[in-house]
């Protein structure tokens, strides 16, 4: 028998439980052992709970039984759970976790101290919830040379975006709706600017690079400046708008990892990715384009995905899984000199504007409206669309990429 301890009986947490005891015929055949969840640490008690007699407050007691080989961290952030992460590892417990702030922001450190200790850190619950590709990146691609990764790694804006495009809705109104359904948290910043997809971007980006890609220093917008009227013309042309999470590596070993709001081809397997759905693109130069889909966040899914974990550590006691992410930081291209095309809504008198700041570009009329113009843009480098761009000033309603 293997002993488990689960920090943090939120969410996340108790669907660890759940999945443990509701597949435990499954779950103990496929990790060879029996696998017992002894502890459950949290701050407050579950009296009514069938597990609340395994609720404790201190994690030293955790630390020092022996019996504890495994840990499965869902608190979240990157405080206390980065110091039991550490002493965990430390003390030769494995730990795996669906923190994504914590592994973008401390997982080669974590690796090292894992396998100095010879035990494990595993996350494959940090990136789409319950869809496998943290495995996949790490073993089943690994003949591959990773080109560019793609993703719809966040299901609140994808739930949002989805809601815009189907309903003619404005992003205030969906996103109220979305708090009050429980989709969307109720500061959904971190969702709706971007940040929660940087950092799982540059999980992805490291571990195709094997190299620390910073999530801090990546462009990242969200997708509060995007209006119905920009799915009008995405429509009309037949497009989409998602929120796209892309690392690209360029010839000269710099890599583009970036997060925005882009129009796409409804062709595009992406386009098809609706509501809380996420997909993850991988292009590798043998196999060409596979693609990852599934539920990107969720008590079960996410939990699924760290029970799989739990069981690849139980196979594995005693010996290291391979996972090539060293802290030497990767090197970043920089977004504004690279190039793309973008669509631009402007104010219906712009159109000659339009032409002469982007000479070669293609207009998008829509029937019946005449408040407004549409514009594609050539290939251009991004700085020199901004500087273009800017000076339109109030003509200008808003800029989308193309991807
Ligand atoms: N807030 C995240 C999302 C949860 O909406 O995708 C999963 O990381």
């Amino acid at each position: 028998m293997i002993n488990v301890a689960v920090l943090g009986y939120g969410t996340v947490g108790s669907g660890v439980v759940e999945v443990i005891e509701h597949n435990k015929e499954q779950v103990n055949k496929k990790a060879g052992i029996e696998l017992h969840v002894k502890y459950i640490l949290d701050l407050r008690d579950f009296p009514d709970d069938p597990y609340g007699d395994r609720v404790v407050h201190d994690f030293n007691l955790i630390l020092q039984d022996q019996d504890v080989k495994i840990v499965c961290e869902t608190m979240g952030g990157v405080g206390a759970a980065y110091q039991f992460t550490r002493q965990a590892l430390e003390a030769g417990k494995s730990v795996c976790t669906s923190n994504k702030e914590l592994v973008a922001k401390h997982g080669p450190e974590l690796l090292e101290i894992a396998k100095a200790h010879n035990c494990n850190y595993l996350f494959e619950a940090s990136v789409g919830g319950g869809i496998p590709i943290i495995r996949p990146l790490n073993s089943a691609l690994t003949a591959e040379k990773i080109e560019g990764i793609t993703g719809i790694l966040n299901g609140t804006t994808n739930y949002i975006l989805t809601k815009m495009e189907t309903e003619g809705a404005d992003f205030d109104s969906v996103l109220k709706r979305a708090q009050e359904k429980g989709y969307a948290e109720r500061n959904p910043e971190a969702d709706v600017e971007g940040h929660d997809a940087c950092r799982k971007i540059a999980i992805l980006s490291s571990l195709m690079l094997g190299k620390t890609v910073d999530s801090e220093k990546l462009y990242t917008e969200g997708i509060t400046k995007i209006t119905s009227d920009d799915f009008v013309y995405a429509k009309a042309a037949n497009c989409s708008v998602k929120l796209l999470a892309m690392s690209r590596n360029f010839e000269d070993g710099s890599t583009l990892a970036m997060v925005a709001p882009c129009m796409i081809s409804k062709e595009n397997p992406l386009a098809m990715v609706n509501g809380v759905f996420n997909a993850v693109l991988v292009t590798g130069n043998m196999l060409g384009d596979s693609m990852y889909y599934g539920k990107g966040a969720g008590k079960l899914p996410t939990a699924s995905a760290v029970v799989a974990d739990v069981i690849d550590c139980a196979r594995h006691q005693g010996k290291v899984i391979t996972c090539f992410w060293d802290q030497e930081e990767a090197k970043l291209a920089d977004v504004s000199e690279t190039e793309r095309a973008f669509f631009v809504r402007a104010k219906a008198h712009s159109v000659k504007d339009l032409e002469a700041a982007f000479p070669g570009g293609r207009v998008l009329t829509v029937e019946g409206r005449t408040q407004d113009v549409g514009y594609f843009t050539p290939v251009m480098k991004e700085k020199d669309f901004f500087a273009k761009y800017e000076k339109l000033g109030d003509s200008v309603l808003g800029r989308i990429r193309l991807a």
